[in-house]
């Protein structure tokens, strides 16, 4: 039986595909306004579950003053080093593909994988990403941390929107379901 629950991945790059320096900066996206909100607020209406992993939590906690900005939704980091819960976020040491899988068979809004990589690669291997929302920033980093890593399962995808935000461009997509042989 198909889930109506989607995980969906929405994040920025570089036109190289690139989602930080390698020192976890994001200087180079961060000094782009794009338009608006850049379609954000709509897009987090429809999520009810936040996924995260360990690196890219301490980056949103090092970078926000104020309360945590996934306040009064359902927050799970995934991290070997953290454990137990705070106001904000539950931490998880388990098999990220299937305690997602098992998110996904429980009924509730979409399901946002916020990043990083590692935690993306993992759900990538065992198809279960449904929705690709990817912001293109206009620069070639040249360098950093690879949204999508060497190796990763090949995946067909099919092009649903394509959104300009000034400076940003949104490709929508969502997994093909028949497959790269289909
Ligand atoms: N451009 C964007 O829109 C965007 C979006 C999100 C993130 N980012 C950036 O991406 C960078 C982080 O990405 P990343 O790929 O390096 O790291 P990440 O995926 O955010 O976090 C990696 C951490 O997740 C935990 N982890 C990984 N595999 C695990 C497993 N199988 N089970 C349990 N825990 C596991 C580990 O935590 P422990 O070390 O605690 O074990 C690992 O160090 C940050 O700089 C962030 O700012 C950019």
């Amino acid at each position: 039986m198909h889930s109506t629950r989607k995980l969906v991945l929405f994040i920025a790059q570089s036109l190289d595909g690139y989602i930080a320096r390698e020192d976890e900066s994001l200087d180079w996206l961060l000094k782009y306004e794009g338009s608006g909100d850049n379609g954000y607020s709509a897009f987090y209406e429809t999520v009810g579950t936040i996924l995260l992993g360990r690196r890219t939590y301490e980056w949103i906690l090092k970078k926000v003053q104020s309360e945590f900005p996934y306040q009064g939704k359902e927050c799970y980091v995934f991290s070997r080093s953290l454990s137990g819960r705070t106001n904000s976020v539950t931490f998880v040491n388990q098999d990220i593909a299937s305690f997602t899988a098992s998110l996904k068979a429980q009924p509730g809004q979409d399901i946002w994988i916020v990043g990083g990589a590692q935690v993306l690669n993992p759900l990538l291997r065992d198809n279960l990403v449904d929705e690709f929302i990817i912001h293109i920033a206009p620069i070639i980093l040249g360098g950093g941390i690879p949204l999508f890593k060497a190796g990763t399962r090949e995946t067909s995808l099919d092009l649903v929107k394509v959104t300009q935000y000034k400076e940003f461009v949104e490709l929508r997509y969502q997994r093909n379901e028949s497959g790269p042989f289909g």
